[in-house]
């Protein structure tokens, strides 16, 4: 019995595996509009039967897009573009789910396979960025408008109107974007938020803003809809957040509505990046990069809190997922690179594991033809 292929329930939603699609920008709508890619991108990974396929960090406003070319979600036209994207991964029996997010200073730049650079002041598609102190990320970043308490006030609203938009759009999981960097992370790391009022200082205090928009969008969506929040469970750098401060978070996060935490890590300041090992030692790149790295953190979340967590980052093997999810080292298990370069990677998993020795999970269309070819020959997993 696999427990990657065994059904999770969280609130009024079952997962029918605990592969998910991690968030994946596409760099490709226009004006926050999803294109005929998101459709074909995101609908691949459906025929694949990932339990929970993510549409991308999808903007609550404009200005809280990463580039000019990220989806959003602030207009009628953006959802009337998503619901077919829905509607077809609903069809195919897996769960379809939003990240929303807020780049805040880390916005305003260009598509990585454009240079990934932050939109000089004189580019016409620039804008100004926000950030909880006027604090650059690094050099050649701008320096952001330190938001003021009625501003960020006005953006938890933003992030409940984008949730009411996603339910709308035909969505039945979403996450909340608060990693790598971004406008939720930046105020809960002391690297980026070094206000002095309520919502800087000490910890309590750089969680309230994340807080707040946790329970307003719980509040939004009701008791029936799974809320995922991801975070950078250590900032990786001397003086930044850490994973003791995650488990922290988490235990807050549980009682204001999230239900999975997503463990990834990394992202809030510019400059070289190196991470801690749990001893406090810098890991090199390579070290800090192998299959798993992140997995820990999952396996503390969901040992040290009530919530369930999710595992991200360079899992890739099938053996490796099931692993994570038969120890109960993670409750769902995400990919991302892996997905894109193999988007039948749930049906191929499924095979080596077991969970699927006839070709029941495949979707109809390529089940009786696909079944019958392997009894020609043998089919690669
Ligand atoms: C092309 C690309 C786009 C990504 N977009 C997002 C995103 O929209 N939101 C997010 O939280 N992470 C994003 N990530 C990070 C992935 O979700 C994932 O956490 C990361 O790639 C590690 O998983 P992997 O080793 O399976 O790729 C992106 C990664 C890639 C490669």
């Amino acid at each position: 019995m696999s427990a990657l292929f065994t059904p999770v329930t969280v609130r009024g939603v079952t997962f029918p595996n605990r592969v998910v699609v991690s968030p994946l920008c596409m760099y490709s709508a226009r004006q926050g509009v999803a294109q005929p890619w998101h459709f074909a991108h995101l609908s691949t990974f459906a025929r694949g039967k990932a339990g929970l396929v993510f549409a991308e960090a999808t903007a609550v406003e404009a200005i809280g897009r990463i580039t000019p070319a990220c989806l959003g979600i602030w207009n009628d036209e953006q959802v009337e573009a998503l619901k077919p994207i829905t509607a077809f991964i609903d069809e195919m029996g897996c769960v379809p789910g939003i990240q929303l997010a807020h780049a805040g200073r880390k916005a305003s730049t260009s598509p990585p396979f454009l240079g990934g650079k932050p939109l000089t002041a004189d580019d016409p598609d620039a804008w100004p960025v926000v950030g909880p102190s006027a604090l650059a990320v690094g050099e050649d970043f701008p320096t952001p408008h330190e938001l003021s308490v009625d501003e960020i006030r006005a953006l938890t609203e933003t992030f409940v109107a984008a949730a009411k938009r996603s339910i709308n759009a035909g969505f039945k999981a979403i996450e909340l974007h608060g990693a790598h960097g971004y406008l939720l992370h930046s105020f809960l790391s002391p690297i980026s938020n070094q206000r002095s009022d309520e919502y800087g200082g000490n910890i309590e205090a750089r969680m309230r803003f994340p807080l707040e928009v946790s329970r307003a969008v719980r509040a939004a969506v009701g008791e029936d809809l799974p809320l995922f929040f991801r975070i950078s469970a250590v900032d990786g750098i001397e003086g930044g957040w850490t994973m003791d401060d995650s488990v922290t978070l988490a235990n807050a996060l549980a009682e204001n509505g999230i239900d999975v935490v997503d463990c990834s890590s990394g992202g809030v300041s510019g400059a070289p990046r190196f991470r801690l090992d749990d001893a406090g030692n810098p890991l090199t790149k390579s070290s800090a990069r192998k299959p798993g790295f992140q997995v820990p953190y999952a396996e503390r979340i969901s040992k040290e809190t009530k919530l369930k967590s999710m595992a991200v980052g360079v899992i890739i093997d099938p053996q490796q997922a099931e692993e994570i999810a038969s120890s109960g080292q993670a409750d769902f298990v995400a990919l991302g690179r892996e997905i894109m370069h193999n988007p039948f990677w749930p049906l191929h998993a499924a095979r080596t594991l077991n969970a699927d020795t006839e070709f029941d999970l495949w979707p109809k269309q390529y089940k009786w033809a696909v079944d019958r070819r392997a009894q020609i020959a043998p089919l690669s997993n």
